[in-house]
């Protein structure tokens, strides 16, 4: 399928829901500033994106069903032979229209003059409040105004609508291409954790181990989707530690949890492996627990299942583990119950995965858990975390931090583990290491 055709089915799924009384807004991400003439990376907007396909800052599109003229709108910047010198080349409305399909296409400055005269017969504006508040002030200002004349008789939106809410639900599902690009943006990641695998040692740093991931991520096309987690030993136990700056030491674990976006769609991968290439028993021991609780999980990822069954199945395995280790002492039920797990694994099992990591869509509806159909991706990620001085815990557990994280599609059949490609053993892990 080609891409465009994919943007104009979402286009086209969207403007149903929306109906004929509605119209939807949405302003491409801002360019953000670093500091003197710098900005940061530019990442479009992922609704934007998910729509239109268009990757320049400075630009709105609009979607009005059954709009004779045309019913989507984009808005962008001209090209300006000027500025594209500098800055690189532009669409403009020509392109818009002839590569990106919208029916019609304005300059952006133009777009007070003409707005309001497509809002002006729609009853229902369609937009996500709150999340550029520049851009708020505009799409009040343009309604407002229409107001101002309805007492001329003019019929003008009466009600704004969460836009996110419709666009979210959808996000959620992944279509066939979505899929292929995951998949895409797990196999780099894997490359990456392999290499990161190889280069670890005794004596190397943190951050140069990060550096080997990124840069495999760069040959092929990707970024990293998130700040890389570099953490040897105890800092395994920080669970957002992004500092990458000590020095890896023998018998030590090193907590690597990096994935990368590739044609915007995110992986998200941890493993744990022994900086020496050889785990300890004690390593080995809790290590076992997380991957069993990692795999108990996953086997819960099935239609039919709700959202938080995997959780449910890695809290009552990582207490049955911690229970066998007399780091939790008590019957596995009532220690469950309790949440006295929560002393050495604090967050939950995973979460939605797609164009952002932790991606849109809801948990629940109302008040029960959402139920995983096909086409949901999402991570499992259990962990244990001792930190070194956690009190009546034996000496040989502490300073052990461990995370397995893999990206799980739901199928009508088994769960498909998109990053199923990288060692979790720790017998594979060690024999990846020590071939190297
Ligand atoms: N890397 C962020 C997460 O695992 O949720
Ligand atoms: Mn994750
Ligand atoms: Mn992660």
């Amino acid at each position: 399928m080609k891409k465009q055709d994919e943007f104009g089915r979402r286009r086209r799924q969207l403007m149903k829901d929306i109906g004929r009384d509605g119209i939807a807004i949405l302003p491409a991400a801002p360019v953000r500033h670093r500091n003197g003439d710098v900005h940061y990376e530019y990442r479009q907007d992922s609704d934007f994106w998910y729509l239109t396909g268009f990757g320049e800052p400075e630009a709105v599109a609009v979607l009005i069903p059954h709009r004779p003229q045309g019913e989507y709108v984009l808005f962008c910047r001209e090209r300006d032979p000027e500025r594209e010198r500098w800055d690189g080349s532009r669409a403009g409305t020509q392109g818009a229209v002839k590569r990106h399909g919208a029916d019609d296409a304005f300059p952006i400055g133009d777009i007070d003059e003409i707005l309001p005269g497509l809002l002006e017969s729609r009853g229902r504006v369609f937009y996500t409040m709150g999340l550029h508040h520049e851009f708020d002030q505009r799409v009040i200002g343009w309604v407002n105004g229409l107001r101002a004349q309805a007492k001329h008789g003019l019929h003008t939106p009466q009600e704004f609508v969460a836009l996110d809410h419709l666009l979210h639900d959808m996000r959620l599902y992944k279509s066939r291409p979505e899929l292929d690009t995951m998949r895409r943006a797990a196999q780099i990641a894997v490359a990456a954790h392999r290499r990161a695998m190889r280069r670890a040692r005794p004596g190397a740093f943190e951050y140069e181990v990060a550096a080997e991931i990124v840069h495999e991520f760069h040959r092929n096309r990707a970024g990293p989707s998130y700040q890389p987690i570099v953490g040897g030993g105890n800092n395994a136990c920080v669970l957002h530690y992004v500092e990458n700056s000590a020095e890896l030491e023998d018998g030590d674990l090193l907590l690597i949890d990096a994935g990368c976006e590739y044609d915007y769609y995110a992986s998200d991968i941890t493993r744990t492996f022994p900086v020496n290439g050889r785990y300890t028993p004690a390593q080995r021991a809790v290590y076992e627990v997380v991957l069993e609780a990692q795999l108990a999980a996953i086997d819960r990822c099935r239609p039919g299942h709700h959202w938080n069954e995997p959780h449910d199945a890695a809290v009552k395995a990582v207490t049955h583990g911690l229970v066998h280790l007399g780091l939790l002492k008590g019957k596995v039920p009532k220690l469950v119950k309790e949440g006295a797990f929560r002393r050495f694994f604090m967050h939950k099992t995973g979460h939605w995965l797609g164009m952002d990591v932790h991606d849109v869509g809801d948990y629940k509806v109302g008040d029960e858990w959402r139920v995983l159909e096909p086409g949901m991706v999402l991570t499992v990620e259990p962990g244990i975390y001792v930190p070194k001085g956690t009190k009546g815990v034996p000496k040989e557990f502490q300073g052990i931090g461990i995370r397995i994280e893999d990206d799980v599609a739901v199928t009508r059949g088994e769960p498909d583990v998109l990053t199923g490609e990288l060692e979790k053993h720790p017998d594979a892990i060690e024999a990846w290491m020590q071939a190297a």
